[in-house]
């Protein structure tokens, strides 16, 4: 099968195209043949090396966890899902081999949900890990609430596209942080509060209209002083999750009894498949797609690399329309 992989760490250029035998499911996984594969930063900083104390390789790796396609081969434990079936998913693995940057994947069945017919394999492979982590962030950890306050930086990203519009939908107010350009998109997110970082101190501008902090931060920068500014901008009683980083060893936390952790999306095909009828049915906007053929891997890794990415990268694989 053609796929995209590599055979050592490094820079994107270790990305090769090339061809690899087709994978085998596991009993409790389905054989997926790729339409679409959505990038994530996590797909590059794994490629660079990162996190080999929590993740393992077996090379060539072939990157990549959000997908869109069709089944093809069902292991012989799995019985809710057939040959034939359009399903998007998040094939994490705590144990990288075989990612959606090819033509066929496995996954786990109980990280699938089925692709509505009015949204496209490119669209839907752009939505699994962001969505799943913003709704966990959100509502799961945060528990976040109608009329309540919340600060999600980095509003044009991948994961800041689809969790602004997740909590305008669960009825808070939102502040995000953005680059001037991108203020348009994020007011068509339905963001309440866009801070152009750029020129402005955003705790600051925060803390001005919220003197009490806002009920929940979503942070995913790491930086000097980020982290502790996160717990700053809650509110006594408040919730901070941290994508990237462990919460700072701070007394602040336990004084004003701060809810935080760092929290790691957890794939989950139910959940996935209750937030794809939101999308469904127009409850939530698709993120902002670019869309790049397979070749164009290395391109795609450059680009996230330069964190200026407005919402979702995807890589379409094959035509399977
Ligand atoms: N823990 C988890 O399970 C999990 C899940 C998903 C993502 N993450 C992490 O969360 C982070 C965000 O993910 P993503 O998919 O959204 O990444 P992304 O799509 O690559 O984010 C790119 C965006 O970041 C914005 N940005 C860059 N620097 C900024 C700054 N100083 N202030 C505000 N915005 C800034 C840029 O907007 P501007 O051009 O406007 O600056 C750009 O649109 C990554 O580090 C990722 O690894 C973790």
């Amino acid at each position: 099968m053609r796929a995209v992989y590599y055979e050592s760490h490094g820079d994107p250029d270790v990305l090769q195209l090339g061809d690899l035998p087709v994978p085998k499911p596991a009993p409790n996984q389905v054989l997926v043949q790729i339409a679409a594969a959505g990038v994530n930063p996590i797909d590059r900083r794994l490629r660079d090396g990162e996190l080999q104390e929590y993740i393992t390789r077996t090379f060539p790796v072939v990157p990549g966890w959000d997908l869109a396609g069709r089944i093809v081969e069902v292991g012989n434990e799995v019985t809710d899902w057939h040959v034939g079936d359009e399903v998007l998913g998040l094939a994490f693995t705590w144990s990288i081999q075989h990612g959606s940057y090819a033509e066929y994947t496995p996954i786990d069945a109980s990280a699938l949900a089925a692709k509505p017919t009015n949204l496209s394999f490119t669209e839907a492979a752009a939505l699994p890990l962001v969505s799943l982590t913003a709704w966990q962030s959100l509502t799961e950890f945060g528990e976040l609430q109608r009329g309540q306050t919340a600060f999600i930086q980095a509003g044009a990203g991948g994961l800041g596209s689809v969790a602004i519009p997740m909590a305008k939908h669960l009825g808070a107010t939102v502040y995000t942080t953005a680059r001037q350009d991108n203020a348009e998109y994020l007011h068509g997110r339905g963001a309440d509060h866009i801070i152009d970082y750029k020129s402005v101190d955003y705790e600051t501008v925060i803390r001005e209209r919220e003197p009490e902090g806002v009920d929940l931060v979503l942070e995913s920068l790491l930086g000097e002083g980020v982290a502790e500014a996160a717990i700053r901008l809650a509110k006594t009683g408040g919730v901070v999750v941290y994508m990237n980083n462990e919460p700072p060893e701070i007394p602040d936390i336990a004084e004003r009894q701060i809810k935080t952790e760092f929290l790691h999306h957890r794939a989950d095909g139910q959940m996935l498949a209750e937030l794809v009828a939101l999308y469904r049915d127009g409850l939530l906007p698709l993120p902002q797609i670019e869309v790049l053929p397979l070749e164009a891997a290395v391109d795609a890794h450059r680009r996230s690399e330069s964190k200026r990415t407005r919402g979702k990268l995807v890589l379409v694989v094959q035509d399977l329309d």
